[in-house]
């Protein structure tokens, strides 16, 4: 390849930005130090994944190239696809008086799957909508709006930047992201950005109630009395993570989000009708289908740990496509600010027979071993087994 014939990319920002992209020469980008540079320029940028579409790519860079994309059953004829199998579909209506039959369906979906779908959750479609279209303008708003909430600073309740993982892992994925921490103290309004504020904070407040119903669902399923995870405090604390996918121009090179299990009690997924969600089930991956008007829930580690492994928290992905954006907004139960709260094995739940697989772990230790580790498809569980 000549030079002339490499074009630089441009970013739409004060700076120009080279980076190779997908038709360079991966030996002249195998250095570690070449990709930092270039991990670094697209920080710099502030314009995320949307703003090197924008600037009308038709190669990838070369920091999102994938090598296990196409190997990990990355083509769809190798996914088991919906109409084969798919993750259950419970009706929670009446949820004000569940009865012993959706207890009894959560337990089963919480002990096979560890995701399922949620249908008459008592969240209108409106609201569900809203939330889409108002992550969306934000997304797709000028980037110079964009910029003064792209940060790394964790102490930020209400940020937006593209691959939380960007310098930890081997790879970046497809993906931008808004995120704010709304619970259990929330931001000042006007922290949020003006084009989603109002459906942001209408949103959280339901799915917070919704949660609140989960929790007591969940706490059954286990065998336990309904408030018991409530009374542990677990309920209190809620991420939001709004994710934009762009339309990528060469989907089979990259991820739209790397294999991982989520940092939460539980999660609740909102998904627009785009697809592209999978999990991981007996080594498959299997499609998670949208459905308008249902809410996907899956169980993370916390989960895992409290429960003592009778709950699994399940690896799931998102595979990049050509055409979109995608939009998914992830609702986590972590309570981030007590990092010092510890997490271990319910008691009630141990017995002779199930001695407790995990040791007492505080908050931060498990979060700091996640977010250094990045989206891995590794467990960050491992480490604090007994
Ligand atoms: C996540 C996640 C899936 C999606 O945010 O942890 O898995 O559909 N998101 O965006
Ligand atoms: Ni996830």
């Amino acid at each position: 390849m000549t030079e002339t014939e490499k074009s630089p990319l441009l970013i739409p920002s004060s700076t120009t930005v080279l980076l190779g992209c997908s038709q360079d020469k991966p030996a002249s980008h195998e250095s570690d130090y070449d990709r930092k540079i270039e991990l670094k320029a697209f920080d710099d940028s502030k314009a995320g994944v949307k703003g090197l579409v924008d600037s009308g790519l038709n190669k990838i860079p070369f920091i999102f190239i994938d090598n296990k994309a196409n190997l990990n059953c990355h083509h769809p004829t190798k996914s088991l696809d919906s109409s084969q199998l798919s993750i259950p579909i419970i009706d929670l209506k009446p949820v004000d008086q569940p009865t012993q039959s959706i207890v009894n369906q959560i337990q089963s979906a919480c002990e096979k799957w560890g995701f399922f779908q949620i249908v008459n959750h008592g969240i209108p479609e409106s609201v569900l909508d809203g939330m889409i279209d108002g992550i969306r303008r934000f997304h797709e708003a000028d980037s110079e709006i964009k910029k003064q909430y792209y940060s790394r600073d964790m102490s930020r309740k209400v940020r937006y930047f593209s691959n939380f993982d960007l310098y930890a892992k081997q790879v970046a994925n497809w993906r931008d992201t808004l995120r704010c921490r709304m619970a259990p103290s929330p931001p000042e309004p006007q922290e949020i950005p003006q084009l989603c504020r109002e459906i942001i904070m209408d949103y959280s407040k339901q799915i917070m109630e919704l949660g609140f119903g989960m929790f007591e669902l969940l706490s059954m399923a286990l065998g336990l009395n309904p408030s018991q995870l409530k009374n542990k405090g677990f309920a209190e604390g809620l991420l939001l993570l709004a994710h934009y996918y762009p339309p990528c121009p060469e989907p089979e090179l990259t991820m739209g989000t790397s294999s991982h299990s989520d940092s939460s009690i539980f999660t609740i997924l909102l998904q627009d009708q785009v697809g592209g969600l999978q999990v991981l089930h007996e080594n498959k991956w299997v499609d998670v289908p949208p459905i308008p008007g249902a809410l996907v829930v899956n169980l993370g580690d916390l989960m895992q740990l409290v429960s003592n492994d009778r709950f699994k928290s399940v690896n799931h992905r998102v595979i990049a496509k050509n055409k979109g954006p995608r939009i998914s907004v992830a609702s986590f139960f972590v309570m981030e600010e007590d990092g010092s709260r510890v997490f271990g094995p319910i008691k009630e739940l141990l017995s002779e027979d199930n001695p407790p697989v995990y040791r007492e772990v505080p908050l931060q230790d498990y979060l700091t071993h996640y977010n250094s580790k990045g989206l891995d498809g590794t467990s960050s569980l491992s480490g604090f087994k007994i």
